[in-house]
């Protein structure tokens, strides 16, 4: 069996694998190691888009698409019948939860301010000063997969309290559905958004939602850009009303005139949360898991169904 990884540092990272799976390196979809015929495992490079999955249909024996991505919406819908489709839940969960404590904690204690403040070698104490704090805040996390547990779990010691939405309520773990957000909305400080992108969270965040978020509140998106309606973010957050943290936005990379750039209120990074050091050990773990199973004919965990 061959199986296609993206990344030369993969190899010794998949530790031993089964006897007859023999692994390649395609590090760019354009420029292929072998013969597309036998490869039935394949492991696309990190966050490639649409671009990359032209190459589903040239490979003519491919069983299994692993993903290193949590997110897999440029991928599902595209996979041929017969082809099972793997994203990499858990992987990210780490990067991405200490990105948004990261992002949560800049915007509340006014770090972007400071850092612009440091570059003019200005002591900013009586300007800038007292800052919003974290402690009190109540948190709503919309999104209640992996990744929200593991923010939950790292933003518990700061004293928050949180409130959980998912695409199907469970309450019995007091999680709501998406149907009850205009009823959350306006009592959270913090509405930190998670989910992945799907035909039903395109365009989740338009103006009603913003709207329904309480003066001052923060919305941190650490999804998909697209999830945020960008007009009506631009719209919002150029009242000064309310405060953003966004890894990610729509389009990507943002244009450097772009209107999201100017504002003080926003903080902006380049759809990093998960680029972490650790990530690769992580993903290979999974693959190496992932390759075995299939190998020995077991099913194979994170399948994608519906986008999810
Ligand atoms: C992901 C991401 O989907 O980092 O894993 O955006």
């Amino acid at each position: 069996m061959k199986v296609w990884i993206p990344h030369p540092a993969g190899r010794a990272l998949l530790g031993e694998l089964p006897p007859g799976v023999t692994v390649e390196v395609a590090e760019d979809p354009s420029r292929l190691p072998s013969e597309v015929a036998g490869v039935r495992f394949w492991v696309p490079p990190f966050l490639s888009g649409v671009d990359a999955t032209d190459l589903l249909g040239r490979l003519p024996d491919l069983r299994v698409v692993q993903l290193l991505s949590a997110g897999a919406d440029a991928w599902a819908g595209r996979v041929p019948p017969g082809v099972t489709l793997c994203d990499a839940r858990g992987v990210h969960d780490v990067g991405t939860a200490e990105w948004v404590v990261a992002a949560i904690l800049s915007q509340v204690r006014g770090f972007p301010a400071f850092a612009l403040a440091q570059s003019r070698r200005e002591w900013a104490y009586d300007r800038l000063c007292p800052t919003d704090e974290l402690a009190g805040k109540r948190v709503l996390i919309v999104g209640a997969g992996s990744i929200g547990a593991a923010v939950r779990a790292r933003l518990a010691p700061f004293g928050v309290t949180f409130t959980l939405v998912a695409r199907t309520p469970r309450p019995a773990e007091g999680v709501h559905g998406v149907d009850e957000l205009p009823a959350l909305l306006p009592g959270a400080d913090v509405v930190v958004v998670l989910v992945p992108l799907t035909d039903a969270t395109r365009g989740l965040v338009d103006e009603k939602f913003l709207a329904a978020m309480p003066d001052g509140a923060l919305l941190v998106n650490a999804a998909r850009g697209p999830v945020a309606r960008t007009d009506a973010l631009v719209a919002e957050l150029a009242t000064g009303r309310l405060r953003a943290a966004l890894d990610v936005t729509d389009p990507e990379p943002l244009p450097a005139d772009h209107p999201l750039w100017e504002l003080p209120n926003v903080l902006l990074t380049p759809h990093v949360a998960g680029s972490v050091r650790g990530l690769l050990p992580r993903a290979y773990r999974l693959v190496a898991e992932q390759v075995r199973r299939f190998a020995a004919g077991e099913p194979l965990v994170n399948a994608v169904s519906d986008g999810y």
